[in-house]
């Protein structure tokens, strides 16, 4: 099983990324850190920790990472997250095991990674990058270790893709989901963002998921009443976790109806950042049932130069927020960031689901 650690900020999506790299059979999560991002860093540890004891997995640690970039507030995202950074339901559990904090979260991600042997552990980001930049800040040596960074961040934009959701109805040039620039977890704190993407070692270890990417994984009506009721006989109840899952999904549905008018169903940004690594499996693994491998249209391999614009303020002022937080990718011949534009959308879904099951059958 491939080794990796989860830095994350629960948060709809998150939690479904959580549920993936916890129960996919090909995949040994080591550990959880939390950071500032949806909610406070206080809301989204006891997520991550509520969500862990709903799939069925209390046991893996979790440890409460930083609470602000280093030089500027921490944003939340209450619009789309509620509150809580995860509303929705009453359903969720407390956990029964208390988060660590009698140990240092960046030495713990570091301890847990290079424990493993060398070019096998990935670390995967689906939050704020300030955990990650001040891991490879204190430990360099973590980046050579790694076989691989796997980030949900940013906005490429220019034709990248045709994502529904890359241009919004009367803003043309609209490419973030927090400003017209701009992606929420890079937006948050740009200068860790920078630090990840200029570091030599990491860019070519590094993918990224995009919203060009993730706003094709829409979670459909389909989807969600697959989630509710799998192959079960739909005049049956479903089970508490179902519930839990399908509730969460109902709430982030509405938030982005009503924040973005998308009517089709919510990005589930998150686990596509999990499901980079299982890109790299053997094409012939298999899950449940035998199923094609995860595939992702990286166009044979090209690679960019990352850059992450951090002048400008954060704020509701255009002329002053500028375009911070923007990701820029230069297409580069040598090593560099992969950035994929596609997924094969049925396997993504498929290992969702099949991973729902597992957390039921815990
Ligand atoms: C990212 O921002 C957060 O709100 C989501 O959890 C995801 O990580 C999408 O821009
Ligand atoms: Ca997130």
């Amino acid at each position: 099983r491939i080794p990796l650690w989860l830095d994350c900020d629960p948060g709809h999506d998150d939690a479904f990324a959580i549920l993936i790299a916890a129960h996919h059979p090909s995949l040994n999560l080591l550990g959880i850190t939390t950071i500032h991002g949806n909610a406070s860093l206080e809301n989204t540890t006891y997520n991550a920790g509520s969500i862990l004891e709903a799939i069925g997995r209390p046991e893996i640690p979790v440890y409460p990472g930083s609470r602000k970039p280093f030089s500027r507030p921490a944003l939340h995202a209450p619009d789309i997250h509620g509150e809580s950074g995860l509303d929705g339901t009453d359903l969720l559990p407390k956990p029964s095991v208390p988060p660590i904090t009698n140990e240092n979260p960046i030495l713990a991600m570091r301890n847990a990674l290079l424990a493993q042997p060398k070019g096998t552990p990935w670390l995967v980001a689906t939050g704020t990058l300030t955990n990650i930049a001040l891991l490879f800040a204190t430990f360099p040596e973590v980046a050579e270790h790694i076989q691989g960074l796997s980030i949900m961040g940013g906005a490429i934009g220019e034709g990248f893709t045709d994502a529904p959701m890359s241009r919004l109805p009367g803003e043309k040039s609209r490419i973030g989901n927090v400003t017209p620039w701009a992606e929420f977890n890079l937006y948050c704190d740009p200068e860790s963002s920078e630090s990840i993407f200029s570091n030599p070692v990491l860019a070519p270890k590094t993918t990224i998921a995009a919203l060009d990417l993730t706003h094709q994984v829409l979670a459909s009506q389909d989807v969600q009443t697959r989630i509710l009721h799998g192959g079960r006989d739909p005049s049956q109840p479903p089970t508490i976790i179902r519930q839990i899952l399908h509730a969460l999904l109902t709430f982030f549905a509405a938030t982005y109806e009503k924040v973005f008018g998308l009517a089709t169903g919510p990005p589930l940004h998150d686990p596509l950042a999990v499901a980079v690594i299982l890109s790299t499996l053997n094409p012939t693994f298999a899950l449940v049932h035998p199923r094609e491998a995860l595939r992702f249209d990286d166009r044979d391999g090209e690679r960019f130069a990352v850059s992450i614009v951090t002048d400008g303020h954060h704020g509701k002022d255009v002329s002053a927020t500028g375009q911070v937080g923007r990701s820029i990718a230069m297409p580069v011949t040598g090593p560099g960031v992969a950035i994929p534009r596609s997924v094969d959308l049925e396997a993504f879904w498929s290992i969702i689901l099949d991973c729902v099951q597992l957390a039921d059958d815990c």
